[in-house]
């Protein structure tokens, strides 16, 4: 696919399943998962993270977080810190996902802390960024995107700390997806924004993914763009055989 990014396919639970779905999940996924020649990620509800790192620790998946305090410790009642999430061995966590901007009211700010917070774990961030129906269909889903690459992805990105995840708020759990000319531009453009903030070099070796309605049916074209470099699946990460056909598409 990509000569210098591998691709990255990401599973985000969200808040579904219970302990041993999500133990019989990562299991199912495991025994699958060797055979490909990419990055295959899986982030469970945190209160399974420790769970399903046990059920994955002899494959090469990776484990993730959906979400992370902005700060290593201290009196913040029911959150979790990047220490914690490395202590359970997560190697990403994702930040700024739009449900997390939507029912979280976290701010772009907001979602930078947490980006670098995670950095200091030494945890690679999934930087959400996406536009939602109205900005797509009043043509200001680039400035949208735009701002929220420069205001939430901070100094310092690289490719080793950081991903950036294109999910476009309307494609989410809808059915619907971009067509391929407009996860193209999407990207591409995403590219451009990250070369302005962090250099060219760095800009090339961020992998950008796609997610929003991804499943084994849509994903092979999407997957084929010059600057997709893989996907955060929701829904169909929840079906271990769907899973591991999206990861065969990238192939
Ligand atoms: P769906 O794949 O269910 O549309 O969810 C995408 C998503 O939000 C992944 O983070």
């Amino acid at each position: 696919m990509k000569p210098n990014r591998r691709p990255l396919i990401a599973g985000n639970w969200k808040m579904n399943l219970n302990s041993s779905t999500a133990e019989k999940l990562a299991i199912e996924v495991a025994a699958q998962a060797d055979k490909f020649d990419l990055d295959i990620l899986l982030c469970p509800p945190s209160i399974y993270l420790e769970r399903v790192g046990k059920a994955i620790n002899t494959s090469t998946i990776h484990l993730g977080a959906q979400d992370c305090h902005g700060n290593p410790n201290g009196a913040h009642t029911g959150d979790i810190s990047p220490p914690m999430l490395r202590d359970v061995g997560c190697e990403y966590t994702i930040v700024g996902h739009s449900e997390r901007r939507a029912d979280h009211v976290e701010t772009n700010q907001i979602v930078a802390a947490k980006a670098e917070s995670a950095w200091a774990a030494g945890i690679t961030s999934i930087i959400c960024v996406g536009e939602t129906d109205d900005e797509r269909s009043s043509g200001a889903a680039l400035n949208s995107v735009s701002a929220q690459i420069h205001s939430s992805v901070p100094d310092g990105a690289d490719a080793k700390n950081t991903v950036i995840a294109y999910e476009p708020i309307w494609a989410i759990g809808s059915g619907k997806t971009p067509t391929t000319t407009e996860v193209a531009q999407m990207h591409g453009a995403i590219r451009g924004f990250l070369k302005q903030l962090v250099g060219e070099k760095s800009a090339q070796g961020i992998r950008i993914i796609y997610g929003g309605s991804l499943k084994a049916n849509n994903a092979r074209p999407l997957m084929a763009l010059a600057d997709v470099d893989g996907g955060l699946i929701g829904g169909a990460s929840l079906t271990a055989l769907e899973f591991i056909a999206i990861a065969e598409s990238c192939l």
